[in-house]
């Protein structure tokens, strides 16, 4: 059977009524029959019947051990950072999301925990970077916003080899180092981590998984039981839990996740080929082109090069950017990618305001860097819709030249 079909038909059939649709369980609590005798659920913040199914649902779909669900993607990544203590440092991806970089930089370096930003696609440089405290490796494959591809085996063997007592020297820890990877922009559909090393998979559910743009939700997935048990407990000590509802909402996304993703694929590489060609585009980012650095890597360890496409404009201005994501039309400016409509935003000014200028330009995020996340519409509306928004933007002098100037 194939993975899909298999997939679709491991969502339980309700035992007691038959319903083909998953029961959403909306209860806080479970009637017992006396003091810890009951049905597998005794509250609703431990367990929920319906975001267990999503659990289950997003284990089998990475190929972990156990899945655990949060109310946002930041509540998943912060569960993770909790499985460190003081004193422990991290080795992470240099253009890292901003909000991880928000909740590394601002809330856990308070606590002694210390990361190290760097170029995760160069494996040496993370060789280079790793101490005697290093316990986790952070990698997001591809990265927002410039799709970076880092090789997850890679890392992974490095991870192995820099478990050498410190009496080893340098680059050894003196302890497990986990490796984590944000699967978000890749999605299960494409890339499995766990099957290539990776320690911990987590997701912003609000993006692919759910893949309709109508909820906020975030996934942890662990190789083993042990590192599952610990994500439980945090969850439950925390209280960070996914609503049962958008547990359902999720399960019902992740049901189409496949069929999605095949045609986010499609569309995206024919934008980034027509983007290749335009005057007014500087550099275009698609892990898809062959010129992408990172090409053979994706190539090797995803399915698909994903439904996000990342470019600059000839003219680096913030203003220019500003031209052309207010001049789109189909392409809807707001932060957030991988649901049904196309999504257009600014990274510098959006989603990577709160990374300091210096280190978000050495990550690669010019002023101009636009991010698109080609939605389900039909190919050729959303490529004129590109056509007509560059067009505006005058290739040279950063100024838009105005239709009906054009026109006359
Ligand atoms: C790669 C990546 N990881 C994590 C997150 C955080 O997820 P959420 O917004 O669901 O908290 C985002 C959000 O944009 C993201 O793009």
């Amino acid at each position: 059977m194939q993975a899909t079909t298999q997939l679709i038909h491991s969502i339980p059939v309700d035992p007691l009524t038959g319903a083909i649709s998953v029961p959403i369980y909306q209860t806080s609590t479970f009637v017992q029959e006396a003091p810890g005798v009951n049905k597998g659920y005794d509250y609703a913040r431990t367990g929920n019947p319906t975001r267990a199914t999503l659990e289950n649902l997003v284990a089998q779909l990475e190929g972990g051990h156990t899945g655990v669900a949060f109310g946002s993607g930041l509540a998943a990544i912060d569960a993770v950072i909790k499985l460190l203590q003081s004193g422990d440092e991290v080795i992470a991806v240099d253009d890292i999301y901003g909000g991880a970089y928000r909740l590394f930089e601002q809330v856990y370096r308070k606590f002694g925990i210390n990361v190290t930003y760097v170029d995760t696609s160069n494996p040496e440089a993370v060789f280079n970077a790793l101490t005697p405290k290093t316990k986790l490796i952070w990698i997001e494959t591809p990265t927002n916003p410039t799709l970076k591809i880092t090789d997850i085996q890679a890392i992974a063997k490095i991870a192995e080899v820099g478990r050498a007592p410190k009496s080893e020297g340098r680059h050894g820890s003196d302890g497990k180092i986990l490796v984590c990877v944000d699967n978000t922009f890749a999605s299960p559909a494409l890339q499995k981590p766990l099957s290539l090393g990776a320690d911990l998979v987590i997701h912003s559910g609000t993006k692919y998984l759910g893949g309709h743009s109508d909820l906020i939700a975030g996934l942890v997935v662990t190789a083993d039981a042990e590192l599952g048990q610990k994500i439980k407990f945090l969850q439950n000590a925390s209280g960070a839990i996914l609503a049962p509802f958008d547990s359902w909402l999720l399960i019902r996304g992740i049901e189409t996740l496949h069929l999605r993703i095949r045609q986010h694929c499609a569309s995206a590489r024919a934008i980034a080929a027509f983007l290749e060609n335009h005057p007014a585009v500087d550099k275009v980012f698609y892990p898809g082109l062959p010129t992408h650095p990172g090409h053979s890597v994706a190539a090797r360890q995803a399915k698909g090069f994903g439904g996000i496409v990342s470019f600059t404009l000839k003219v680096d201005t913030r203003e220019a950017a500003k031209d052309f994501v207010t001049s789109t039309g189909l392409f809807k400016l707001a932060e957030s990618l991988g649901g049904i409509k196309s999504l257009v935003s600014h990274p510098a000014t959006m989603t990577h305001k709160t990374i300091p200028e210096a280190k978000r330009k050495a990550a690669g995020v010019a002023d101009s860097l636009i991010r698109l996340s080609t939605g389900l519409e039909d190919t050729e509306d959303l490529l004129e819709d590109l056509r007509q928004a560059l067009d505006r933007i005058q290739v040279g002098s950063g100024q838009v030249l105005d239709n009906a100037v054009i026109a006359g």
